[in-house]
This record gives structure tokens, sequence and C-alpha cells, in this order.
């Protein structure tokens, strides 16, 4: 694991824009996992332009989809399948059947589970995934205390991510439960790059990068991945020591 820092929420949007485009040229039909969430929102956004601006082609390139709400319609804003459609899926119009989202309001979830699992494993496994941390160290909606060993799962949420959660819709919401691929789905992509801005990511970034490894703060298993970055901003990387920064 590699940590690089940044000055501010521009420069770490840039920088990871570039890093989601450069395994795009490198590999023209990656398989990418990017989560929804407020922290890579500009950085999407910046990759988007950049791809347009310079004739980067996503004509082959697959998506796999990181989490969602259980019991959250796929047209309601803050479901997180929709906020990709929206700020990258659309804008660079990439073809329906490149795109694999978990089917949310399924009667058997375990079912699309299981075809999720058996998609990534069809399409040679994940090339990129690009993570956020949750304020309790999940990533996607893999919450305190989950097994590593699993692949995609539904979960109950824990009550900060039921809090938190409600950020991203207009009214209150019931959310009590997500399905999200697995920490072992973390561990075999290719790449691994887990992202954190701000003041209020300091405290998680410091647990998950200076405790020790533990699924009690899942984000700290990006440590035993061989190819993966943490990209942080000044703000969040601000507990850190320069010796936890690999300084
Ligand atoms: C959310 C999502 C994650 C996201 C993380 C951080 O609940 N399930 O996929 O990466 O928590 O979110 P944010 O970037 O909004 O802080």
């Amino acid at each position: 694991m590699r940590v690089k820092t940044f000055n501010d929420y521009q420069e770490i949007s840039d920088a990871a824009a570039s890093a989601i485009l450069n395994q795009v040229k490198q590999k023209p039909d990656s398989v990418l996992c990017l989560a929804s969430g407020d922290t890579a929102k500009l950085a999407y956004k910046k990759m988007v332009e950049k791809a347009k601006k310079e004739q980067i082609s996503f004509s082959d390139v697959h998506f796999v989809g990181l989490d969602e709400w259980i019991g959250i319609l796929p047209q309601k804003q803050g479901n997180c399948a929709l906020f990709l459609r929206q700020i990258i899926l659309s804008p660079l119009k990439i073809p329906e059947d490149q795109i694999y989202f978990f089917d949310s309001m399924a009667n058997d979830l375990d079912k699309a589970c299981k075809k999720m699992d058996d998609i990534i494993l069809k399409k040679g496994g994940i090339d990129l995934m690009v993570v956020g941390i949750g304020m309790n160290g999940h990533v996607g909606f893999n919450e305190p205390g989950v097994s590593q060993k699993l692949k995609s799962h539904v979960i109950l949420l824990d009550e900060t991510t039921q809090k938190v959660g409600q950020k991203y819709f207009k009214e209150p919401q019931i959310l009590k439960k997500g399905i999200t691929l697995g920490l072992q789905h973390l561990l075999d992509a290719k790449k691994v790059i887990l992202m954190a801005n701000g003041i209020h990511k300091a405290k998680i970034i410091k647990e998950a990068l200076a405790k020790e490894v533990s699924v009690d703060i899942p984000a700290s298993i990006i440590r035993n991945h061989g190819n993966s970055l943490v990209m942080l901003d000044k703000a969040a990387a601000s507990s850190l020591t320069p010796k936890e920064m690999n300084l």
C-alpha cells in the first residue's frame, strides 16, 4: 500500500481522475468499480470532462456496482447506481450491456449477490476499484466486523451508516440494509484506490492506517493489498505521522 497526499479537494480529484483515465488508456476493456458518494464526485466529473476533451474512449469499459441501499428505488435521488449513471455513465454514453449493478429490488437478494459474483468472475475480475471510507471505517457497505472472506452479500447497516447516509437524500429515509461487494473482492481487485478528503475523515483514516489491520475497521484491509493506493487531502491526512504516510 502506498499513501499519497494532496493539498486540497481539487488536487486529489485531479489526480484520481487521471489515475482512472490512465487505467482506461492502458487497458481499454477495463472492468471498473467506482464508489458512489461525495468523496470521488469531483474526480468523476473531471474524469468525464478530460475523457471527452482528450477523446479517451470508454467504449469497451465495463462497470460493476460497489454497493446499494436496499429498498431505495433506482430512480430515487440517493440511489448509488443513479448517482453513477448521472455523473459518469450517461455523460460517457456507456451502453447498458456494459453496466452491472446489484438488483437491490430483487425478491431473492442472495441470487442477486451470486449473479454479481458470477459476472465479476466471468469478466476476469475487477481491474480498478475506487473506494471511499465511511465514518465508521466501512468500504462499500462492508460494516465493522464483517468477514474478510465474503464476496457479495446483504448486510444490516450500522447506526453510523444509517445516520450519515441521510445526507444523500432529500427527505429522511429508512436505511436498514445494504447489498455490497465484499472485502474479498477488494483483495482480489488488480488495483485499489481509496480516497478520503476533509477533516471529518482524519480520525477514521488514522484508525485505518495506523492501528492494526482488522475487520473492525474494514478499510484497514487495504493494507493487505499489494497494489493499493490511499489518496488523501491534507485535512484527511492531518492526524497521521510522516511515518504513517510512508514518508
Ligand atoms: C457510503 C458508501 C460508500 C462510500 C462511503 C463514503 O455510505 N456506501 O461506498 O464510499 O460511504 O461516502 P462519502 O464519500 O460520501 O463520504
